[in-house]
C-alpha cells in the first residue's frame, strides 16, 4: 500500500522548531511527508533540517522544478495537509485565498482534509480579524485546532501556545484514519462537552473518597470529537493524561465542582457526555487538619451526604433546545436491565452501558458496551479500543443532532 501523503506546511513562528518533532513522528510512522515552509519559517528552521527529516526536497516558492507544476501537484496529491504552526498572517492568507508562495498555492489546490495548528500570542489569536479568519476557514471545512493555554515566547502566558506535537500527531492520525474529505467533518460547528475521570471527595487535607476511573474513555471521546471537527470542552476530574490537542481542558476535583463546570459549559453546548465517574456521596464534614489516630480509640464513623446528580440535572434542564445528553453506566450485574432502568431514571437521550469488574474497564485500553437510546435502539459495540467505542458513540450522537443553525 502507498504511504499516506502528508503535506506539512510551516509558517513563520517560533513553534516551527516543534514542528520538527511532528515531522519525525509522521515519517517514523510511515507517512510520506512533503514539507512546504514559507520564507519566514526558514528564519526559524532551515531548509536543510526539513529536507533531512522528511527525506524530500524542500522549496518555498513556485519557481523551482516548474516542469513538475508543484504549485498544483503537491496539494492535489495530498491525503492531508497540516499547517503547523499557522501564524495569524497564514490564517489570513488562507481565509482570503491568497496564493503568493508554494504553501498558499498548495492550500488552494488541496481537496483533502486541511488542518491548521495556530500558534501566536494571545492578543493576535483573540483579535477579531484572526477570529473571523478562523471562523471562515472552519465554515469552509478546514479543521482549525484551538491553541493550548500556557507559556508563550518570552514572559507571556495565555492562549496561543502550540499544542504538544505528540498530541497534534495523534489528531492528524485520527483525521487521516477517518479519511474524511474536506468539509465532511460531521461534528464541525458543534460544541461538545465531555466529562472524564473520577471525582474525589476530600475528608481532610490528605485523604479523599475516590474511585478507579482513569479518564481514558472520556479522553478518547474528546480526541475523536476534535478530529471530527467539534469544539470540545473536556471537564477532567483527577486525570493524569496529557491534554489532547485542540481541546479546552477544565480541571475539576469534586462532584460539586464538576456540576458547576458542567452547567457553565453546557450553556452553549450541542452535546454533553457524562463519562466521568461521579461520587454519589461526599463526607458531611471536612476536617481542616489531618485526622489522627488515637491509641485505644475506635475510628470515628464517616457520615456521608448525597452529591448532586449532574447527569439527571443536565437532562432535566436543557439550556438549548435539541441539546443531547449522554450518560454512562458501569454495572456489575443484570447489566442491560439496570441500564434500561437507568436511562429512564436519568432522563438522558443515550446511555452507554458497560460491565465492570476487577479486571474490566477501569484503566484498561479496551472496552465493550451497549449504547441504549430513548427511541428503543440498542447498539452493541464489541470489545475493542476505547477510541472505537468513542467513534460509535459520536455516530449515534451525530445522526440525532438537529441540523446546525446557519452562522
Ligand atoms: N452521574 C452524575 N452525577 C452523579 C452520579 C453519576 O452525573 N452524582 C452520572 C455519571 O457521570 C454517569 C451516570 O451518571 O454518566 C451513571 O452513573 P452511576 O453512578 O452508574 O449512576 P447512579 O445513579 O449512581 O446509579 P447506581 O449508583 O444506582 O448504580
Amino acid at each position: 500500500m502507498d504511504k499516506p501523503k502528508v503535506v506539512l506546511g510551516v509558517s513563520g513562528g517560533i513553534a516551527a522548531y516543534k514542528a520538527c518533532e511532528l515531522l519525525r513522528r509522521l515519517t517514523e510512522s510511515g507517512h510520506d511527508v512533503r514539507v512546504v515552509p514559507t520564507d519566514s519559517a526558514l528564519h526559524f528552521v532551515g531548509a536543510a533540517t526539513w529536507s533531512a527529516l522528511s527525506g524530500n526536497p524542500v522549496s518555498t516558492e513556485v519557481w523551482d522544478a516548474v516542469h513538475e507544476v508543484p504549485h498544483v501537484r503537491i496539494g492535489q496529491h495530498a491525503d492531508l495537509v497540516i499547517v503547523a504552526p499557522a501564524t495569524a498572517d497564514m490564517l489570513a492568507k488562507a481565509a482570503h485565498g491568497l496564493a503568493d508562495d508554494l504553501l498558499t498555492n498548495t492550500l488552494l489546490t488541496a481537496r483533502c482534509p486541511v488542518v491548521f495548528a495556530p500558534a501566536m500570542h494571545t492578543e493576535m489569536w483573540e483579535h477579531p480579524a484572526t477570529q473571523e479568519n478562523v471562523a471562515t476557514l472552519r465554515r469552509r471545512g478546514a479543521l482549525v485546532i484551538e491553541p493550548a493555554v500556557g507559556r508563550l515566547t518570552g514572559v507571556d502566558t495565555g492562549k496561543g501556545r502550540f499544542p504538544d506535537p505528540a498530541e497534534i500527531f495523534d489528531y492528524v492520525r485520527r483525521v487521516l484514519a477517518r479519511g474524511a474529505r474536506a468539509g465532511e467533518s460531521d461534528l464541525a460547528g458543534r460544541h461538545v462537552v465531555v466529562s472524564a475521570g473520577g471525582t474525589r471527595e476530600p475528608l481532610d487535607p490528605v485523604r479523599y473518597l475516590g474511585n478507579r476511573s482513569s479518564g481514558k474513555q472520556g479522553y478518547a471521546l474528546a480526541r475523536t470529537a476534535a478530529a471530527r471537527g467539534a469544539r470540545v470542552t473536556l471537564l477532567a476530574a483527577n486525570t493524569g493524561l496529557p491534554d489532547p490537542a485542540g481541546v479546552d481542558v477544565v480541571r475539576v476535583g469534586t462532584a460539586v465542582q464538576l456540576r458547576e463546570a458542567a452547567l457553565k459549559a453546557a450553556a452553549d453546548a450541542d452535546v454533553v457526555v457524562m463519562a466521568a465517574a461521579v461520587a454519589d456521596f461526599r463526607p458531611l464534614t471536612y476536617a481542616t487538619g489531618k485526622i489522627k489516630k488515637k491509641d485505644g480509640e475506635e475510628p470515628a464513623p464517616i457520615t456521608l451526604v448525597r452529591n448532586p446528580d449532574v447527569l439527571a440535572e443536565l437532562s432535566a434542564d436543557r439550556p438549548r433546545p435539541g441539546q443531547l445528553v449522554v450518560g454512562f453506566a458501569a454495572e456489575t450485574d443484570d447489566v442491560l436491565a439496570n441500564g434500561r432502568a437507568k436511562l429512564a431514571r436519568k432522563g438522558c437521550d443515550l446511555l452507554v452501558v458497560n460491565e465492570v469488574g476487577e479486571r474490566r474497564t477501569f484503566g484498561a485500553e479496551e472496552n465493550e458496551a451497549v449504547i441504549l437510546a430513548t427511541d428503543g435502539t440498542e447498539t452493541p459495540v464489541p470489545h475493542g479500543p476505547k477510541d472505537a467505542l468513542a467513534d460509535r458513540i459520536w455516530d449515534e450522537v451525530s445522526h440525532r443532532l438537529a441540523p446546525p443553525t446557519a452562522q
